[in-house]
């Protein structure tokens, strides 16, 4: 591999200087920065779901696998190094059948539930809001709790608040302190329950905007530890909640939660394979991905208009590939396979999600371990790193940069059977180490391609990573843990403009030299 990409890298430098009529632009406008890019664009989601917790990360304090207070040390460990900003809990559809009472004090006299929404297993409330908050307090992450809408009331998520926030005399903070907690636990995030549109109620956008009003009236926090309140909002395509909500709501409103799911066939029903899929399904799948960016645009256009102060962020709550369940696997446990493909499906949400940064302040990958598009994979004692952690390790010099707008000139159009869409997708950003950072995606499985950047003053050479692999599929497994990670990668300037080449299905993240 790296011979390989030596080669390519020597290529480079013999590239011709001039920019030709159909040569691959890249034109970064480093005067005029934009927004800064949130680094909880960079969130993660941990659900009652499957191993996404048990097994996965929480082991209990007994378990012979290393831990601390219950927590896996090498999960952990491997998490940390992605900068996780915050974690979303307890759910997705778990949330709204989630009861916080049943989750503190000794666990050994927490009452055993059934996961009715996944897998019908038994919960033992094992994890409840003070391991969620060790957890989050060991990542150095913010906490984002999701409440209780479903099966819940306004008094127990009103009552849960006091219990994490409560900082004098109250019966509930002395039971937060009888637990094992005096000081309160910072709450940054606080949703009002969860796709409220299915799981969480099947309910109509005007009826959980007016319950909403109702239940946010009462869920109050000492002022400095206010957390930002999330309502339920739309799916896939949808504006209508972007709409109602934006028009009708104002109270302990911050933001709404937008969910958006690729599935390689876009239905429903016959998702498509995690692996061993062809070039059809690889192309439908990043399309499919693709398309995010008309949902936020169309919902950015509503909040423009109920929102002109730029008040209220849309947070694309969960994203992800969501596949047919591993063949052989509890079909509720939503395991899958994480390949190439995934990685370079996370890099373009990631160059969307920059360039709508004024509004989306906030993404939840769907989820951390061992659920959807996981970054890490599990079974006893083991782990590895999949090629979508490997993304998100790869882009975090863009947490909280400031993005810089990009254009992608003369870009070809990818097409295989009835698909198509861009070739190349790009993202600029002045890093807060002070270097500018760029991150390209080439999606086409078979082509290589030759990029000039424009950044518009003259560049010495650019240093960064590159993933790719030979196959589509290519993953990591149990047997061969580092099949793919990425590799070094430099690009050179010509003429003080640089040229890139990208191998086929690819993704370069680089520091430019200037
Ligand atoms: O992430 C899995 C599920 O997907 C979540 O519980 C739910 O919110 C969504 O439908």
């Amino acid at each position: 591999m790296k011979k390989h990409l030596l080669a390519l890298v020597a290529g480079l430098a013999l590239s011709a200087a001039s920019f030709a009529a159909d040569e691959i632009k890249v034109v970064v406008d480093a005067a005029k920065p934009g927004p800064v890019i949130h680094r909880n664009i960079y969130g993660q989601f941990a659900e009652h779901l499957g191993t996404g917790i048990y097994e996965g990360i929480w082991v209990g304090p007994d378990s012979k696998i290393p831990n601390v207070r219950g927590w896996r040390k090498d999960v952990v460990g491997a998490l940390k190094n992605l900068k996780v900003p915050l974690v979303r809990w307890p759910g997705g559809c778990f949330a709204d059948e989630y009861h916080w009472r049943e989750g503190i004090g000794p666990r050994s006299k927490r009452p055993v539930k059934v996961n009715t929404h996944w897998g019908g297993v038994p919960e033992n409330n094992a994890v409840g809001t003070h391991e969620f908050f060790d957890l989050v307090e060991q990542l150095g992450a913010e906490a984002y709790v999701n409440g209780n809408m479903g099966t819940g009331s306004a008094q127990e998520m009103a009552e849960w608040l006091e219990y994490m926030t409560a900082e004098g005399k109250s019966t509930l903070a002395d039971l937060r302190r009888k637990n094992g907690r005096d000081k309160p636990f910072r709450v940054h995030y606080f949703a009002v329950g969860n796709e409220t549109w299915g799981c969480g109620g099947n309910m109509r956008p005007e009826y959980y905007a007016d319950l909403y009003r109702q239940v946010a009236t009462f869920l109050k926090t000492p002022e400095n530890n206010r957390p930002l309140f999330i309502a339920s909002g739309g799916n896939d395509q949808d504006t209508k909640w972007t709409e109602v909500l934006s028009k009708n709501v104002r109270w302990n409103f911050d933001a709404i939660a937008h969910h958006y799911y690729t599935f390689p066939s876009g239905k429903w029903e016959g998702k498509g394979p995690a692996v061993g899929f062809g070039e059809d399904q690889w192309i439908s799948t990043l399309a499919n991905t693709l398309n995010i960016e008309k949902t936020i645009v169309k919902n950015k256009a509503i909040l423009d208009q109920n929102d002109p102060k730029m008040r209220l962020g849309l947070y694309m709550d969960e994203w992800g590939s969501w596949y047919d369940p591993e063949p052989g696997s509890n079909p509720g446990f939503l395991v899958q396979r994480n390949t190439l493909r995934d990685a370079l499906l996370a890099a373009l949400h990631f160059n969307v999600f920059h360039a709508h940064a004024d509004r989306v302040r906030m993404s939840n990958i769907a989820q951390m371990v061992n659920v959807l598009q996981a970054m890490i994979l599990t079974t006893k004692d083991k782990l590895i790193l999949t090629p979508t952690y490997h993304a998100f390790e790869m882009y975090t010099p863009f947490q909280d940069a400031t993005s810089l707008p990009v254009s992608v000139q003369n870009n070809p159009t990818y097409s295989v059977a009835a698909h198509s869409m861009p070739t190349i997708s790009a993202t600029a950003a002045q890093g807060k180490d002070g270097k500018l950072w760029l991150g390209l995606v080439n999606a086409d499985a078979t082509k290589p391609q030759e990029l000039t950047l424009d950044l518009g003053a003259a560049v010495k050479s650019a240093k960064g990573r590159i993933l790719t692999a030979a196959a589509m599929d290519a993953e990591n497994s149990f047997k061969a843990p580092n099949a793919i990670k990425p590799e070094p990668f430099e690009a050179q300037a010509v003429n003080g403009k640089l040229v890139v080449k990208l191998p086929a299905k690819a993704i370069v993240v680089l520091a430019v030299e200037r």
